[in-house]
């Protein structure tokens, strides 16, 4: 079954850069109003203005009280919520910064949840919804230094596994996206947090595992008109993960050689 996009809403959270800027360009030229939100007001008020009258922005921070439910309340009944917003930590565990690894979990779990919480509650009373959340291929397994970025990519999985049985009942469909390396701010941010000059995950990817936003994005409209449940743009990477997960004495091995 083909969903039909044109006139339906999505609220995109982390859309001030990367995939989120370029899911809601991709939403757009699907015919979709997009409402986006991030903390840079001259990144989203550039990219509203690019996109017209299809596209509004409300400027916030996802991990501040209220700020999820406020996004709702101005978003109004959206058919569908990309929960985006994410960073990225080099840190290895011996030297564990819990102040780090919480915001970590604050930005990347705890505040998707919430928001998919009150999306739910919100798309369950028409009967209608989709939820997507943006996980990771490293929620599959994980490399050094990114076992708090893979644990909170793994956990938003096993919230989505779970969100999807208990709302199947009321026409949402639930989905994770797991990106492979994607040429955003995200390493450079994530190198800027962990204090260095180059991330991990930068040193940690091959070239060939480096992918266009625009790649993943477009990977999200596809879903949100055929609905999947998992949505991945590296068939190589998808098989990669399953077989680390089978053989994780190998996968150990493997990734410590390459790392
Ligand atoms: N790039 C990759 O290789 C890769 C691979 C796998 C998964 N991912 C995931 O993809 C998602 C998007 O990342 P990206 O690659 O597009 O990186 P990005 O360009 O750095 O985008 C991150 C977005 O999150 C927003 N954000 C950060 N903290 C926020 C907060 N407290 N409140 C609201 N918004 C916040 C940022 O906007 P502001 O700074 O303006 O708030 C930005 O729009 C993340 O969840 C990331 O974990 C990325």
């Amino acid at each position: 079954m083909k969903v039909s996009l044109e006139g339906k809403s999505i609220l995109i959270t982390g859309a001030s850069s990367g995939i989120g800027a370029a899911t809601a360009r991709a939403c757009v030229n699907a015919g979709m109003k997009c409402t986006i939100s991030a903390r840079r007001e001259d990144q989203l008020k550039t990219l509203a203005t690019d996109l017209g009258e299809l596209c509004t922005y409300i400027v916030g921070d996802v991990t501040e009280q209220g700020f999820n439910q406020h996004l709702l309340d101005e978003a109004g009944d959206v058919y569908a919520l990309f929960a985006n917003a994410g960073h990225g930590l080099d840190q290895k565990m011996l030297d564990y910064n819990p102040n780090q690894v919480k915001h970590l979990f604050e930005l990347n779990l705890f505040s998707a949840i919430e928001l998919a919480s009150l999306a739910a509650n919100q798309m369950a009373k028409i009967k209608s919804g989709h939820i997507i959340f943006c996980t990771s291929c490293l929620s599959k397994f994980t490399t050094p230094s990114h076992g708090a970025y893979s644990a909170s990519k793994s956990a938003l999985e096993a919230i989505a596994k779970s969100l999807r049985m208990e709302v199947k009942g009321d026409g949402i469909y639930v989905s994770t996206v797991h990106p492979i390396g994607t040429k955003t701010e995200f390493f450079d941010e994530s190198a800027k947090r962990s204090g260095k000059k180059t991330s991990d995950f930068a040193t940690q990817t091959p070239s060939w595992l480096m992918q266009s936003p625009d790649k993943v994005a477009n990977a999200v409209v596809r879903c949100l008109q055929k609905p999947k449940t998992e949505v991945w743009t590296s068939i190589t990477m998808r098989l990669i993960s399953t077989a680390f997960g089978a053989f994780p004495r190998i996968a150990a091995a493997v990734i410590s050689r390459v790392s």
